[in-house]
């Protein structure tokens, strides 16, 4: 049996790797902290558990659901995001379901990028921009983000026959994996770009509830003109903690939303019924368990940035996300970091290169662990002597 060449032509996805090392270290007897994935460890909220139950006893619901969501379901999205963003968004031309933005993501790469396309996509990134594009044959250009450029990619550096050849754009912000935030004035130039060069821009938007410090992330169709060029994929995994749920949206420029939603129903049969009723009751519902989630990452962090930084690392604090982005001891590279911190410490961090070529003298630490647990995390470093200016030698030995 022989698999596919583009199966081959992508490597392993990251956390599944990162995954198979945590599990050997648990099967050694190593008291393993995660601090790799970014999956809340709060729970759905209960009246999002109650509609759920509710639902799923409905003879009604267990039936194929209809493509691209329930007319209520896209009716409850659309109001959301005119809520949050004061965007206006129609549900039936504008937004189409999403089993996650995972999902969204490879599926609005494979609906715009064919061979030798050019895809647009950020370094440091969510691996699956690389992976998908790749899949489709064409060929991904990294937009580095680095501290010096806090993280927004430079359009200007972009060569022109590299914008000639791109059909997509993918930006991110709040970013994974560096917690960047992007203002209006850069989503400007984006889709400033995007028109220019008659590209469509895909904002993945995971992270726009997950805020501290009185600071709000917009959506791009807070610029005007911009659904003329772009969507924007909602998920309401880290939002309302439901990562298992496996639940959200894409909105934005009905041409792109149809055919996204043209290549999906190709593909899959969208969302269980029940799981539809209990986002509507999310879109909803109040907004306190957020709000709690936020303070209680937000407490994290600061225990977190005060711990780092008597360990000797600069720290800014992240405004958005569960992510912090930081170097690797000097003199030691991002695998090797990550290495030490499993080996020694046994506490999993992915290393910055998996994100990227430009993630290489990076890791990233995820905040979902309890104050305990990072506190144990950080002892345990203190301990064993990693901080930010070990000596290679010194670890070496
Ligand atoms: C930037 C980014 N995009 C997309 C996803 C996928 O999220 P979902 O659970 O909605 O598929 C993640 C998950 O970590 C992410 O960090």
């Amino acid at each position: 049996m022989e698999v596919a060449q583009r199966l081959k032509s992508i490597p392993p996805y990251v956390f599944a790797e990162i995954d198979k090392k945590r599990q050997a270290a648990v099967a050694r007897g190593v008291d393993v902290i995660n601090l790799g994935i970014g999956d809340p460890d709060q729970p759905t909220p209960p009246h999002i558990v109650e509609a759920m139950q509710k639902a799923v006893a409905d003879p009604a619901n267990h039936r194929y659901p209809p493509f691209g969501g329930t007319k209520e379901y896209k009716a409850a999205a659309a109001e959301w995001m005119a809520k949050r963003f004061r965007v206006s968004i129609d549900p039936d031309s504008e937004i189409t379901s999403l089993i996650g933005s995972k999902e969204g993501l490879h599926n609005t790469i494979m609906a715009f990028i064919d061979s030798g396309d050019v895809n647009l996509i950020p370094d440091p990134g969510y691996p699956v921009y690389r992976t998908s594009t790749i899949l489709a044959g064409g060929d991904p250009y990294f937009m580095p983000l680095t501290p010096e450029n806090e993280f927004l990619p430079d359009f200007k550096l972009i060569p022109g026959e590299v914008a000639r050849k791109a059909k997509l754009m993918i930006l991110n912000y709040p970013n994974n994996p560096t917690a960047g935030v992007a203002d209006l004035e850069f989503f400007e130039r984006a889709v400033a770009f995007a028109k220019k060069h008659n590209i469509l821009l895909c904002h993945d938007l995971s992270y726009s509830e997950m805020t501290f410090d009185g600071y709000k992330a917009p959506s791009i169709f807070e610029v005007k003109g911009a659904k003329d060029v772009a969507v924007e994929l909602h998920t309401l995994s880290k939002t309302y903690n439901m990562t298992g749920w496996r639940i959200g949206f894409a909105a934005g420029n009905s041409q792109a939303i149809k055919a996204i939603h043209s290549l999906k129903s190709n593909v899959d049969t969208d969302i269980f019924k029940a799981i539809q009723v209990a986002a509507i009751a999310a879109f909803e519902g109040p907004r306190d368990n957020i709000d709690r989630c936020n303070k209680l990452y937000a407490e994290r962090r600061d225990l977190a940035v005060r711990r780092l930084r008597e360990l000797g690392w600069e720290v800014t604090p992240n405004k958005a996300t569960f992510y912090m982005w930081l170097r690797v001891p000097p003199g030691l590279t991002s695998q090797e970091f990550s290495t030490i911190m499993l080996d020694k410490a046994g506490i999993v961090v992915p290393p910055g290169n998996a994100y990227g070529p430009c993630g290489e003298g990076f890791f990233r630490v995820s905040l979902c662990a309890s104050v305990e647990r990072l506190a144990e995390a950080f002892d345990r470093m203190e301990k064993n002597a990693i901080g930010f200016n070990m000596a290679k030698a010194t670890v070496k030995a």
